[in-house]
């Protein structure tokens, strides 16, 4: 009998809220990854770390951990405008990457990352976590049975009220803007409906035309809207932004019924309600542990090797898509 793989090791680049409320939590519930190593540009940050989640190794910059030969995969939770570089210099000493979305500013930058990671022989994933939660399956599975008829409209929201004036998500020097922050949500809910009614490839199926437009303050979007036409008929409503009360929700309208997805993008439990006539039916979603769903799939990917869950195809077609959306504002 072979030996159990080993659990794979990792390391995190920069000790971000999403690593340190997130990502690294779900990496120590995990049954086959390892939280190894932190590099933070803060000493004071290391100890906070090493002191909340165990004595891991500590590193006071980012190149010095991807030259760890222990590390076998990093996590980049920096800033947008720093996943390429990081990406890049992670492959080029052999470290599997899951890096947060977006992946790259635009499609230019992630085919960068791709080619990077691929000459490499590592995986790439963007951490598109509602990717691995019971919602998303529910949703596809409502799809799939065609109780919509044929889907005419796709509307998606992804907003919240930023309350940190010094957030990154607000300097345009680091990639901030709602489009790149919660847009690329409804980007990506979009294309998967889109794939999902047309019965195409994932990432295959993209809009025929695009419109947009933004509120800009201090060099960034904080709202922003969408329209993708696609050349069946299908079109889709996007909204995004962090200048008004929280609103994560989703419709799905077809021929013969609607879908509405409340939270679409959060892991609690909850339902679907499919609107059909005078009829409306209730789906249970359950809860899902979707950040520790996301690092065990990479993980497995990372031992088997093959290709994780959530592909490379949508993260480019993303990354497209919001390269237009920005054109068209
Ligand atoms: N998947 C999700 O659910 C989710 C949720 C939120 C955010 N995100 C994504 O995760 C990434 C980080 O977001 P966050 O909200 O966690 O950000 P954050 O708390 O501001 O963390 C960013 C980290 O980047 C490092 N950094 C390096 N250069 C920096 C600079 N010039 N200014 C600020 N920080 C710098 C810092 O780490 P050190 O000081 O330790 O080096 C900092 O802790 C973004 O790509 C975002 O889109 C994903």
């Amino acid at each position: 009998m072979n030996p159990p793989n080993p659990k794979v090791r990792w390391g995190v680049l920069g000790y971000a809220r999403i690593a340190r409320e997130s990502l690294i939590p779900a990496l120590l519930r995990s049954t086959n990854s390892e939280f190894c190593a932190i590099a933070s540009r803060d000493p004071g940050k290391l100890l906070e770390c090493r002191g909340r989640f165990g004595e891991v190794r500590g590193y006071r910059g980012y190149a010095e951990l991807i030259k760890d030969p222990d590390i076998e995969a990093v996590y980049i939770p920096l800033p947008n405008s720093m996943h390429r570089e990081w990406a890049v210099r992670a492959a080029e000493q052999g470290k599997h990457v899951l890096c947060e979305k977006p992946l790259g500013l635009n499609a230019g930058e992630c085919q960068t990352m791709i080619a990077a990671c691929e000459s490499n022989r590592v995986n790439l994933m963007e951490a598109f976590m509602y990717r691995y939660t019971h919602r998303t399956r529910q949703v596809l599975d409502v799809l799939r049975s065609g109780v919509l008829g044929e889907v005419k409209f796709v509307g998606s929201t992804f907003r919240f009220l930023l309350s940190n004036p010094a957030s990154i998500k607000l300097k345009p020097e680091l990639g901030g803007g709602s489009l790149y922050d919660v847009g690329c949500y409804p980007v990506n809910f979009t294309g998967l409906v889109a794939d999902a009614v047309a019965g195409a490839r994932p990432g295959e199926t993209r809009p025929s035309s695009v419109a947009a437009g933004f509120v800009r303050e201090g060099g960034v979007d904080v709202s922003f809207s969408g329209v993708l036409t696609y050349s069946s008929g299908l079109i889709a409503s996007l909204n995004s932004g962090f200048n008004a009360h929280p609103f994560v929700h989703s419709e799905i309208i077809g021929t013969q019924g609607v879908l509405e997805v409340s939270d679409t993008f959060f892991g609690n439990a909850g339902v679907l309600t499919v609107v059909a006539g005078d009829k409306r039916t209730e789906i249970p979603v359950v809860e899902s542990d979707r950040y520790r769903a996301e690092v065990e799939d990479f993980a497995d990917a990372v031992r088997g090797r093959r290709p994780p869950l959530f592909g490379l195809a949508e993260t480019v077609r993303n990354a497209e898509t919001i390269d237009r959306l920005l054109a068209a504002g």
